[in-house]
């Protein structure tokens, strides 16, 4: 369980209290009040509640209950009046006092304002014997609403003229352990002026307002409610409807080579580019090549020029590492990897326009270019460094060839570079306790001499730049923050030249032996990578002006997309285009913990295909969750709820629905539409809904944006469920065309979702469109401007064959999935571990000695289709003797599969399995 809460917000109070009284085990997470840690909210909520089965609670009081029901204390009928009592009758009143003393410094005004709460609140303490709300002990009731007078009743100047009653009840409960530490949390011992920046946010009270309403007041953070929709918006949205397509926006195609074009928003998108000594996991695919895959998508809907470039990153120690490891030779590991990165992308559907690697001529020559330019440039020093060697191995251990602790935080396994642990980068030096990560031996220290880009020398262009491109372009949060940063530390000079052979040579004829350091050549991999895809590369990375740069990555690849980078190529003055936008992941986790290899823990990218989940719902999943903001998780079960409740159950349904009442009631033919005021509403919430997904896609907030295809459906469900043409088709002439009209406007919302999909599940969004037979122009025309929702298929438009979008995912299924993936391979058993046996613990090794990794995944499957059968057997309540015959074939496959996972033989009882 995980609860956020801000500083200065009066809200969090109550639930920091209720939270202390519960006594329960809970991480706290203090936030900014900017932050949106509810996934399906669109706007900043806190405090909320993150609860085990991954779903949100974000009312206070709901949160508060919650806690207080989970550790096991009764909330009363009279407990929830007074909860009911205060969400809609004190908090309207209570942020409109707050607002006037801590924004205007009115304060007797303030108090004013409370005098009827106040009374109410005073008749009460005083009608009854009871020193508490509810009676003689403390409860929930009385936390909630003492919390929430807390910032007036406790700051002296506002405290004066309250019922003495009210007062020693204030102050009894006011004393309690769990509201003193509240208070101390959240308010800081600053009073009023604790809460005014959260107060400046809030939007200004009017007085009077929400009285009278059954919902509570929406000042505080409130649910995202139904949107309310004016009379005028609906009739614009029913014009815009009435236009039609507008067929001129003919579908372009895509022609390679692309190259800019004049008058075009011509676009260069780029991921970082994946090592190729690894097999990606989920958080790779999400973190780069899935979120550049889908913004390019978007893109192209939108008609911009877009190219969208990547490949794999071949140099560096890692590879050489790998290549030992294997047997293999270096470029035999990256010939390998690089087929099976491709492969995975192509099963992910990763639309490049060209998916190159690092390992070729071209990079050569523009590395070696950019090299001699900053050399004659003067942005090059040459120094002398003390560098690690190990005796026994002969060579110089740069980067990742040694380990040891970090000199920053300490963290024992520091690769040379980089600390896994605070991110900082290191100087192989200066790690403590130093060993090569061949042999494990301690290396000595020895000096060599290399090449320094000259950073501060370089300072003074890249801040003069960054400040325009921040500040034009979309850059996360994060890419900004780690920037700041890193220029505040101040810049240093960065060695980029090594030691090493597997490395593009260093053209210099007094650094002969050497190569240029991965991290000064991998970027310029993007460059090479566009120059093996086109001669007239130029025109892509020569051309500023009219081409602007995407970059997308984890956020640990920052500093070198902002910095480093830029600076190479700033000082190679050559007219380079650099970054326009940067777009940062934060880390995606798997289930509690992190992905890792060495433990055999997380999906990888191959082996997503052999769960038999569709490509296109791991995209939407991983889409879903997407670290957009802030780290999160991936989880099986959330994964098969989402699949469950959003694509099959809101997504699916609705779409299947439309599709369905146009073949059965109106013979496979559009029927003819005529708008009531009930069909402009729901265009109007449509286009609402497009709108905002525009403006969120267009600044690149993927996972944000997709809610608002899930609230389109979700409407629609809703507008089908009200009107129910299913009844009406039997009904007379007006309620037959009645049903027509649902069914027409339904079908045409259909077809707009399947291109607002289309990003993020490209191959449903084309089986919808097969479905309904839609035409290839409302691809490219839905999504252009600024998004206005209109019919494409009129009446008498034939749709095609319907079927079913989506598949459940049964719990059998997915907890068969977690067992296979939560650390239970061996690191032999499949491409993505990479250690061998001698290098790298292997904890589940003994316990998996007889696994069979083939045959599990062929199990996993069988398990799953029995387990179906034997459903479906009880669904149609079928006779016992067979249903008892297809469970004993049932158990036996799941005993097979525990033994082909290298488990006991005796399987372990499986905990609550009943059903
Ligand atoms: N290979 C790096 C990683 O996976 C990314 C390199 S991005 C590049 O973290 F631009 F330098 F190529
Ligand atoms: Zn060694």
């Amino acid at each position: 369980m995980k609860l956020f809460v801000s500083e200065g917000n009066p809200h969090c109070l109550k639930v920091l209290a209720a939270l202390e009284v519960a006594g329960l085990q809970c991480d706290v997470q203090f936030v900014n009040h900017e932050e949106k840690p509810v996934p399906f909210l669109s706007r900043p909520c806190l405090p909320a509640l993150l609860l085990p089965n991954g779903q949100h609670l974000f009312s206070p009081n709901a949160i508060c209950r919650y806690m207080f029901e989970v550790s096991g204390q009764e909330c009363s009928e009279a407990c929830d009046q007074w909860l009911e009592w205060e969400a809609t009758e004190l908090q309207p009143d209570l942020l409109q006092a707050l607002h006037l003393a801590v924004l205007q410094g009115k304060e007797s005004e303030a108090t004013q304002v409370l005098a009827g709460p106040l009374s109410y609140l005073d008749q009460s303490l005083t009608k009854g014997t009871s020193p508490f709300l509810t009676g003689d002990v403390l409860s929930l009731a009385d936390l909630v609403v003492c919390a929430a007078l807390h910032p007036i009743l406790s700051a002296p100047s506002l405290a004066s003229g309250e019922p003495k009653s009210v007062r020693v009840w204030f102050d009894r409960v006011a004393a309690s352990q769990s509201c003193v530490s509240a208070s101390h949390k959240v308010l800081q011992g600053k009073g009023l002026q604790a809460m005014k920046s959260f107060m400046q946010r809030q939007p200004a009270p009017q007085s009077g307002q929400c009285r009278g309403g059954t919902q509570p007041c929406n000042n505080g953070p409130a649910e995202e409610g139904e949107r309310v929709v004016s009379q005028e918006e609906m009739e614009a949205a029913a014009v815009t409807w009435g236009k039609g397509l507008n067929a001129s926006t003919a579908a372009t195609k895509r022609l390679h080579p692309i190259l800019p074009q004049e008058g075009k928003r011509n676009i260069l998108l780029t991921s970082a580019l994946p090592y190729v000594n690894n097999v990606p996991h989920l958080g790779n695919i999400i973190g780069c090549v899935l979120s550049a895959d889908v913004f390019s998508r978007y893109g192209r809907l939108r008609g911009w020029n877009v190219l969208f470039v990547c490949g794999t990153d071949e140099y560096g120690t890692a590879t050489e590492n790998k290549a030992r490891e294997e047997g293999l030779t270096p470029q035999q590991i990256c010939d390998k990897y690089h087929a099976i990165h491709a492969s995975i992308y192509q099963w992910f559907q990763i639309d490049f326009d060209f998916f190159g690697r690092t390992t070729t001529e071209k990079q050569t020559e523009i590395a070696q270019n950019i090299f001699w330019r900053l050399h004659k440039n003067g942005f090059l020093v040459e120094d002398t460094v003390e560098q690690l060697r190990c005796e026994k191995c002969q060579r110089f251990l740069a980067d990742r060839f040694v380990e040891g602790t970090c000199p920053h935080c300490n963290y024992p396994d520091a690769r040379g570079d980089q600390c896994d642990k605070c991110g900082r980068l290191i100087n192989a030096v200066e790690l403590k306790a130093p060993h090569c990560k061949v042999c494990g031996q301690t290396p000595v220290i020895r000096s060599s001499k290399h090449l320094f880009l000259d950073l501060p020398k370089l300072e003074p262009q890249l801040e003069q730049w960054l400040d325009k491109t921040t500040s034009s372009g979309d850059w996360t949060a994060n890419a900004k923050q780690i920037t700041r940063s890193w220029l505040r530390d101040g810049l240093k000079p960065r060695c980029i030249t090594r030691d090493l052979r597997w490395g593009t040579p260093v053209p210099h004829p007094d650094f002969k032996e050497k190569v240029f350091y991965v991290w000064f050549d991998a970027p310029i991999g993007y460059v090479s990578i566009t120059a093996n895809y086109t001669d007239k590369w130029e025109q892509w990375w020569k051309n500023p002006n009219q081409v602007e740069l995407y970059n997308f990555m984890a956020k640990d690849n920052v500093p070198f997309h902002s910095v480093v980078f830029p600076c190479s190529l700033l000082g190679a003055q050559d007219n380079y285009t650099l970054v326009n936008h940067l777009i940062a992941t934060e880390y995606l986790n798997y289930e509690d913990t992190k992905f890792s290899k060495s433990r055999g823990v997380g999906v990888f990218g191959d082996m997503a295909k052999d769960t038999g989940i569709p490509s296109d719902v791991w995209r939407f999943y991983l889409l879903y969750v997407r670290p957009e903001g802030q780290d999160s998780a991936f989880s099986w079960a959330d994964m098969a709820l989402k699949n469950n409740s959003e694509l099959l159950n809101n997504l699916g349904n609705f779409i299947n629905r439309a599709a369905m009442f146009v073949s059965k009631f109106f013979d496979g033919c559009v029927p003819a539409m005529e708008l009531l005021q009930e069909d402009k509403k729901l265009l109007a919430l449509v286009g609402w809904e497009l709108q905002q997904y525009i403006q969120l896609m267009d600044k690149v907030k993927i996972r944000d944006a997709l809610k608002h295809i899930l609230s389109i459906s979700r409407h629609g469900n809703q507008y089908i469920q009200v009107n129910e043409p299913w009844k009406k088709i039997k009904g007379g002439d007006a309620e037959w065309q009645r049903a027509g009209t649902v069914t027409g406007v339904s079908i045409n919302v259909a077809c707009l979702l399947s291109v607002m999909l289309l990003p993020y599940m490209p191959a449903v969004s084309r089986t919808i469109r097969d479905q309904l037979n839609a035409p290839d122009s409302c691809v490219s025309a839905m999504l252009r401007g600024t998004g206005a929702f209109t019919r494409v298929l009129d009446a008498g438009h034939r749709i095609g064959t319907v079927s079913p979008l989506f598949q459940k995912l049964e719990v059998e299924q997915i907890e068969a999935l977690k067992k296979r993936f939560g650390g239970q391979q061996t690191p032999t058993q499949n491409a993505a571990s990479p250690h061998s046996a001698a290098t790298l613990p292997t904890p589940a090794m003994d316990v998996n000695a007889g696994a069979d990794p083939e045959k599990a995944r062929q199990l996993t499957q069988a398990v799953a289709e029995q387990g179906e059968k034997v459903r479906a057997l009880k669904a149609q309540k079928a006779e016992k003797a067979a249903i008892t015959a297809e469970v004993s074939k049932l158990l036996e496959l799941k005993k097979q599969l525990t033994l082909a996972e290298g488990k006991s033989p005796e399987p372990t009882p499986v905990k609550g399995k009943k059903k």
